[in-house]
């Protein structure tokens, strides 16, 4: 699908809904697929902001082409030089040779690494509140690095109080007819820009609280981003989200249950967590099959929820391989803020259980509740009931209360012991 919409009477909407993509960045799955949004402002100087993935465009210059009517393109803003946003600038360039591309200097250094072929007197450097004057709109720039790329900045436009934020509040999702928050229902954006954020952004938590704080001296009446629905109506809340996240603040009171198992006993054990959980007053739970579920959706959750209960079977004397990859992400972003519990499975000598302790152990933010729970081959009764005592132990800290001592999970749940 590709249109144009009117983001206001001067600017348009000109991005791409992008639902062939099976992987975004080639590895994070796109069910409701994404898009890469562009700008275009109409004024004495045109201007178009940020452009779209190489080999997405469709008839994204014949749009373009629409709206100069005739005019030439004056500038190119590039806030991110991912591939997403600045795939096409080569051929923007060859058709409008007098435009000039607009960016910081680090956005310069970048160019020079993805286009060997550009001419760099077509470069224009800016840097933190400069104008850059159009006509009616006048335009500046809030350099955010590492949000979440070194180059990465936003523009603002001081006229009709824009902010092209890029990658800020971007989320996954193709465009389904309504581009605004107020003309349709987000919940689906919500979610897609949660697991667009802990999976792409989640790393720079620091850099995005930073951004935030910057970007809070602005009036903003619309935050257009690269990606994703644009918000007018909920912009406060929107906001919130994301300083949240950069905080590993939770959403909402609930719990993750993450296991790889092989032959069904780390299963079971989730399975009993999961029911205790529930009998304590647990509301939010997610169980997943590591092997079954991309970690992506997992790693989304796990930052929505305070409790987190990760299980493996041992596999090579290690933690299961689809369990692995999970607990690598999530120490390469720094996890904190949550509560954990660990559980397992083994035969002989173990591995899952201790990796995932080696894991709890390199994050100091993270707070391990009780002990871990390993149990040779199939469970017993008396593991379920530890489990039990382990379940009860994190409801007692998401829930931030007691739970009732007469209130046992195994009571209600004798077939499973
Ligand atoms: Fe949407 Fe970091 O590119």
């Amino acid at each position: 699908m590709y249109f144009c919409a009117k983001v206001t009477d001067l600017i348009s909407w000109i991005g791409v809904n992008d639902r062939r993509t099976e992987r975004f960045e080639n590895y994070l799955p796109l069910p409701e697929g994404v898009t890469y949004n562009s700008y275009f402002i109409d004024d004495t100087r045109t201007c178009v902001i940020d452009a779209v993935e190489f080999g997405t465009e469709g008839n994204y210059f014949d749009r373009i082409e629409n709206l100069l009517n005739g005019r030439q393109l004056d500038f190119l803003i590039i806030n991110h030089m991912e591939p997403d946003h600045s795939g096409s600038i080569f051929d923007l360039t060859k058709l409008y040779p007098a435009m000039k591309v607009v960016g910081n200097k680090k956005t310069l250094e970048m160019i020079r690494c993805f286009h060997h072929k550009f001419d760099e007197s077509k470069f224009m450097a800016v840097t933190e509140g400069e104008i850059l004057d159009l006509g009616h709109h006048k335009l500046t720039f809030a350099m955010m690095p590492m949000v979440h790329w070194p180059e990465s900045m936003a523009t603002y436009d001081t006229t009709e109080k824009i902010l092209f934020s890029n990658d800020a509040f971007g989320s996954f999702g193709a465009i389904d007819g309504g581009i605004f928050d107020d003309e349709i229902d987000v919940t689906k954006y919500e979610d897609e820009m949660r697991r667009y954020y802990s999976n792409i952004v989640g790393k720079f938590g620091i850099q995005v609280s930073n951004a935030i704080k910057k970007l809070s001296t602005l009036e903003i009446k619309y935050i257009c981003p690269s990606h994703g629905i644009l918000w007018r109506k909920d912009i406060a809340r929107v906001i919130q989200f994301f300083d949240n996240w950069a905080k590993f603040i939770p959403d909402e009171e609930g719990v993750v249950i993450v296991y790889g198992s092989m032959y069904g006993n780390t299963a079971r054990m989730a399975e009993a967590l999961a029911r205790d959980l529930s009998i304590f007053g647990v509301r939010n739970i997610k169980v997943y099959d590591a092997s079954k579920v991309d970690a992506s959706f997992i790693i989304s959750d796990i930052w929505k929820y305070k409790g987190l209960f990760i299980g493996s079977t041992s596999h090579n004397n290690a933690v299961f391989p689809k369990i692995d990859p999970i607990l690598s992400k999530l120490q390469n972003y720094g996890l904190k803020n949550k509560f954990l519990g660990i559980f397992g499975n083994m035969l002989w000598s173990g591995g899952g259980v201790r990796g995932i302790q080696s894991f709890a152990d390199s994050l100091p933010g993270i707070e391990v509740i009780g002990e871990a729970i390993e149990v040779k081959g199939a469970p017993r009764r008396e593991d379920f009931i530890r489990l039990e005592n382990l379940a009860r132990k994190m409801a007692c800290k998401v829930l931030c209360k007691e739970i009732d001592s007469e209130l046992t999970a195994c009571a209600n749940n004798s077939c499973s012991l």
